[in-house]
């Protein structure tokens, strides 16, 4: 519908300025025209004119009693344009020649230039008069053209551009149609391609006209855009995949603990321990549903942060409080180093307190006991550097890349034995962007790793 519409718009709108250009050519070729021809009779007329003074200047000097002759004589010699009669200033003729008297033009009452024009017993005039002295008298002649031919031929171009203009823009029309019909048709074709396109089948792309014009440039535009949606698609797909996988495993946990105890426990200590067991494995469900609420509502942007001017080594030491009783439980070493002066930055304590306990978290996870964590903070210009060095295990350079996706565990085995579900360092990254800074790692397998979080300073 709305490309018919777009076709029929674009047709009418060039119809509409080929018609205001045709009109307005037709009027200025028509004005020119009636201009220009009436220039070069009005020079004529002068000329003729003069000619007629001229003779008129002689003879009244040599024999004035001949003027009427002379002039007679003269006009003889103009067979076509025998158009002038000569009256002095009371009006009275001096001479008058046949088609003036037929015509019966009136005499004239002052001089004129350019000329004007005068319907004379049907016959188109153009008429100049000129007035010349000579012997204390004032003589006027007047000299005039008949129009009709030049009218009669501007009268048919008239006619032919009536005539001609709606033919022009009948085939104009039928032209622009055709022509904007055909410049629409790949918007139709990417129309449909794109009406094909659902959830099922984001992977498709629209074909690319190599024309170089908008329509290539639509169709590139509508093809990432599409590819953008498949990446979020199949991100969300594999987030919910994981998140349902990292579910079913505890649950199917507590409910055989709890089946088995059901049949087999006698004693109230064999109870016990299941439930126990169930405890400890509904902890960790709700630290990991607790773990994706947070990423789903980051995610759909809801999640807010309270930011206020926060002083990064009181939230670091209050984080290393609890590192160090997690590092105890390991026999880790477990030493700060935050003696930079006070360091500012605007954001939220209870986020930023989550996201180094994160860090100590796995770098306590993946140290073997004897080894050490050391927690720092440094401050730049414009930014606070919070490092977290471990000798642990280390990442290997494959890995590295891909530490911070979702569910990412570097050793599944491994990592679950320490009860990780790879959800930490996403969450870390996003409180870290959340606050306008980073995080970055470095890691030498079997050596150790050091994660470095920037946070901007607060410029209150
Ligand atoms: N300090 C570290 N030393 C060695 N490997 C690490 C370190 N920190 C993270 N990793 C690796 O990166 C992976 C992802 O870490 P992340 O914190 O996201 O998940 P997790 O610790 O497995 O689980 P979670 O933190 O959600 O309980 C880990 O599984 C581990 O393989
Ligand atoms: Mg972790």
């Amino acid at each position: 519908m709305r490309q018919v519409s777009i076709r029929l718009k674009l047709t009418a709108s060039y119809v509409a300025i080929l018609f205001a250009s045709l009109s307005l050519f037709g009027i200025a070729a028509f004005v020119a025209m009636r201009n220009g021809i009436e220039k070069s009779v009005d020079e004529n007329l002068e000329g003729q004119a003069g000619g007629v003074a001229e003779v008129m200047g002689r003879v009244l000097q040599e024999e004035p009693a001949r003027l009427h002759d002379e002039l007679r004589e003269h006009q003889e010699l103009r067979e076509q344009a025998d158009f002038l009669q000569v009256c002095d200033q009371n009006g009275r003729w001096i001479y008058r020649s046949r088609l003036m008297t037929h015509y019966d033009v009136p005499a004239p009452v002052k001089a004129s230039y350019p000329a004007y024009n005068i319907m004379s017993a049907d016959l188109p005039l153009r008429v100049l008069v000129r007035e010349m002295s000579a012997a204390g008298q004032t003589y006027r002649i007047q000299v005039a053209a008949p129009m009709d031919d030049f009218y009669d031929a501007m009268d048919r171009f008239k006619w032919l551009v009536l005539l001609l203009s709606p033919l022009v823009l009948v085939l104009a029309s039928g032209g622009g149609y055709w022509l904007s019909r055909r410049a629409l048709a790949p918007v139709d074709q990417i129309t449909r391609a794109a009406q094909e396109i659902n959830s099922n089948s984001l992977a498709q792309r629209l074909d690319v006209p190599r024309s170089g014009d908008e329509l290539q440039r639509l169709s590139e535009t509508l093809n990432s855009m599409l590819a953008r949606l498949e990446s979020s698609f199949n991100r969300i797909t594999q987030f919910t995949a994981d998140a349902s996988h990292e579910l079913r495993t505890p649950l199917a946990l507590m409910r055989t603990t709890t089946e088995v105890s059901l049949r087999t426990a006698q004693t109230v200590s064999d109870h016990r321990e299941a439930q126990e067991e169930v405890l400890f494995e509904l902890e960790k469900t709700s630290s990991l549903v607790e773990k994706l609420m947070l990423l789903a509502r980051a995610d759909a942007g809801v999640e807010s942060l309270q930011r206020f001017p926060v002083n990064v080594a009181d939230c670091l030491r209050e984080a290393c409080k609890d590192g160090q009783i997690l590092a105890e439980t390991k026999q880790l070493s477990f030493q700060q180093n935050i003696n930079s002066p006070t360091l500012v930055v605007e954001g939220d304590s209870h986020a930023l307190h989550r996201l180094f306990l994160i860090l100590i978290d796995n770098a306590v996870k993946y140290t073997p006991s004897g080894g050490s964590i050391v927690v720092g903070l440094t401050g730049s210009d414009d930014a606070a550097v919070v490092e977290f060095r471990d000798t642990g295990i280390g990442i290997s350079a494959v890995d590295l890349p891909n530490i911070f996706d979702r569910f990412y565990r570097a050793d599944k085995a491994r990592s679950r034995e320490f009860g990780g579900v790879g959800l930490g360092l996403s969450i870390a990254r996003w409180v870290a962007e959340a606050h306008r800074g980073s995080i970055e790692v470095e890691s030498t397998p079997g050596a150790g790793s050091v994660f470095r979080v920037r946070l901007p300073l607060f410029q209150g």
